[in-house]
């Protein structure tokens, strides 16, 4: 067994160079990050971006093509799954519909061979621990579906692994019940202190549940950084796009002065995203989040802001505690700017075909190369 040098107290998980190749399709590419101990992260990307198969790496289900894993410093290439210390919870539940809750959760007890007299303590407070307390009795059946979650939650950490995998098991309930259940999460991880690796597509859930989220796509680590940092500093164009309602407006750098980048449009300008370096005349994007943007029925009413266009509303949503609406504006090619009202109350509702003004000031617009 190797060891990973070069750190006193080893990270939970190192992942090191990790590539999987299956016949042809290149599912993670040269995957690299440290985890802490104690950490929540969440690993976001759309379908088919390579998720599962990084966290089945670090499971222990299918070797890397290429690249190290280490878990508390080791390199775990040659221990098999159930020598990890990893408990699991994935969408299908796989409970044992014919046992109770009680013995599903003394299940992983019972492999591990641990002292039958201590069990049935441990169980309980595992049981109290997600707050069925009561029900260890009731067959998995006899249980609701948010139940049902908090018995695999219970089975998977009854034994007190070193870290928990979290492969979308909240995908496939109602919006509320997902909700709740996220903040359950974040609560039992923090109780326990457990180090937890979750895989979503939900964004919201990255954003609520994490200390840490690595956006992926294609198969490529895009960013890993705080929720706050993904949202407010995306590394690229691909992570403003898959976290809000994000707005790209198409240009050419016209002028670089200092952290101001102007475009090819009137009034219009930006700052360097993460690590982009304008140079006059290069193709960039604006990215301009949907919140940014002010909304008003004429220019005057804007109040101060760096940048003003005229355009048209295209379509208005009622959604309660915002108004989301599309703004034609014919001197951006005819751009559909997506605008949130958050104040629909204060804030008369603009209707379709409206004249507005939108606008918003330069340091939200966000520059990037592609
Ligand atoms: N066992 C497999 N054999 C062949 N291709 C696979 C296998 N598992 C995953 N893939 C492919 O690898 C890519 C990433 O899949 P996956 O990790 O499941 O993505 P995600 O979890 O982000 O949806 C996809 O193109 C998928 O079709
Ligand atoms: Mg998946």
């Amino acid at each position: 067994m190797t060891t990973l040098m070069g750190t006193d107290a080893p990270f939970a998980v190192s992942v090191r160079g990790v590539n999987m190749v299956f016949d042809g399709v290149h599912a993670v590419r040269d995957a690299t990050f440290d985890l802490e101990k104690g950490r929540f992260l969440t690993i976001l990307g759309p379908s088919g971006s390579g998720k599962t198969t990084l966290l089945r790496m670090i499971a222990g289900f299918g070797k890397p093509t290429s690249g190290e894993v280490f878990i508390n410093g080791l390199a775990v290439g040659s221990v098999p799954p159930h020598r990890r210390s990893i408990g699991m919870v994935f969408q299908k539940l796989a409970l044992f519909p014919h046992m109770t809750a009680a013995e599903n959760v003394a299940f992983p007890l019972r492999m591990r061979r641990f002292d039958a007299r201590t069990i049935p303590d441990r169980v309980q407070r595992y049981l109290d621990l997600v707050k069925l307390g009561k029900l260890g009795d009731r067959r998995i059946h006899e249980l609701s579906g948010g139940q049902q979650q908090r018995v695999a939650i219970a089975r998977a950490l009854v034994f007190e692994p070193d870290l928990l995998l979290l492969d979308e098991p909240l995908a496939a309930l109602d919006r509320k019940l997902r909700e709740e259940m996220q903040l359950e999460f974040r609560r039992i991880q923090r109780e326990l202190d457990v180090t937890t690796i979750n895989v979503t597509h939900d964004q919201r859930e990255a954003l609520v549940v994490s200390d840490e989220i690595i956006v992926m796509d294609h198969g490529r680590i895009q960013q890993k950084a705080r929720p706050e940092a993904t949202y407010r500093q995306p590394s690229n164009a691909f992570v403003a796009n898959f976290i809000g309602v994000t707005n790209f407006i198409d240009g050419m750098v016209t002028a670089v002065d200092g952290d101001t980048i102007a475009f090819d449009r009137p009034g219009l300008a930006g700052r360097p995203g993460n690590g982009f370096r304008p140079l006059v005349g290069m193709a960039a994007r604006g990215a301009l989040r949907a919140e940014q943007i002010r909304i008003a029925g004429g220019r005057e009413a804007l109040g101060d802001v760096d940048t003003v266009f005229e355009g048209a509303v295209t379509d208005a949503i009622f959604e309660g505690e915002r108004v989301v609406y599309e703004v034609t504006v014919p001197d951006l090619d005819g751009a559909a700017l997506r605008v949130f009202d958050h104040d629909p109350v204060a804030h008369s509702q603009h209707e379709v075909g409206a004249a507005v003004a939108v606008g918003w000031n330069a340091r939200d617009v966000l520059v990037f190369g592609d």
